[in-house]
């Protein structure tokens, strides 16, 4: 049994495109359609409401292109507004949040466990109350670390300005000495290298990202709707504006190339 439909994904602007990458390395065959809300980024700092409308607007428009999943590749839309995207519609809707738990809790062996993210994903509590069901004595450490996504646009990957806004906001884990750091923001996979230096083997940095595709491929196996094996992937990039130096970020959260970029227009942009 196999499913020809693309998977439908959506992030609040370019982060969202690490998840496409992983998705793209482990499940070649399928085709998604992305949408990154350009012209209403960022979502970090906005509210629960705010974020379900956006999210609700995006999900309709990829349910016109006859998607057969949706994956929120955005930690903050995953966070406010996963179950509302679920009871509203039909196709199977998927987070960052959920496989980014089951990941820390795997990879903490004492259970202290730090999460940063933004300000919205942290202040919505849900990855601490997640992580705390599966592991009611885990030490968590929470920060929202808004000063990382900008610093990751502008490509300053090692720069010193990132080494000491890290050194910050570092500080609290290594004050509880965290076995794992969950990068609670879609942009945060492009800092690992320089995080791995700054924090040594004794800590695993928890991907959100690669952890939601391998659970997306689970899903899609469990449910027969891989694509055919033979069949070739593709992903259509959409945005609902569309900034000049998009195509040069997205480069480098892909690590390729995006052929094409089309514009989308939403119920209320
Ligand atoms: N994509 C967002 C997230 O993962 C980060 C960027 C933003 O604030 O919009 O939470």
């Amino acid at each position: 049994m196999s499913d020809s439909r693309p998977i439908g994904i959506f992030d609040s602007g370019v982060g969202g495109l690490t998840v496409v990458k992983s998705v793209e390395e482990i499940l070649p065959s399928e085709k998604m359609v992305y949408v990154g809300d350009t012209a209403r980024v960022p979502y970090g700092s906005k509210s629960a409401a705010t974020i379900t409308r956006y999210s609700r607007e995006i999900a309709r428009f990829l349910t016109t292109q006859d998607v057969k999943m949706i994956i929120v590749a955005c930690n903050t839309a995953s966070a406010f507004a996963l179950e509302t995207l679920r009871s509203e519609f039909d196709v199977p809707v998927l987070g960052v949040i959920e496989p980014g738990v089951e990941a820390a809790v795997a990879a903490s062996p004492r259970g202290k466990i730090g999460i940063m993210g933004t300000a919205g994903t942290i202040g919505s509590g849900v990855y601490q109350n997640l992580i705390m069901q599966r592991r009611p004595y885990a030490v968590l450490t929470s920060l929202a670390t808004p000063l990382l996504v900008p610093l990751i646009e502008e490509n300053w990957l090692e720069h010193e300005a990132t080494r000491v806004v890290l050194g910050e906001y570092l500080r609290p884990f290594r004050e509880v000495g965290v076995d794992a750091l969950v990068l609670a923001c879609t942009h945060y996979p492009l800092l690992k290298p320089l995080l791995g230096k700054m924090l040594g083997p004794g800590c695993v940095l928890v991907d959100s990202a690669s952890a939601c595709a391998h659970s997306v491929q689970r899903y899609l196996k469990g449910h027969g709707l891989l694509a055919g094996e033979k069949e070739a992937g593709s992903t259509h990039v959409y945005l609902t504006d569309v900034p000049q130096h998009f195509a040069v970020m997205a480069e480098r959260f892909l690590n390729r190339r995006v052929a094409k970029i089309d514009k989308v227009l939403l119920d209320s942009i």
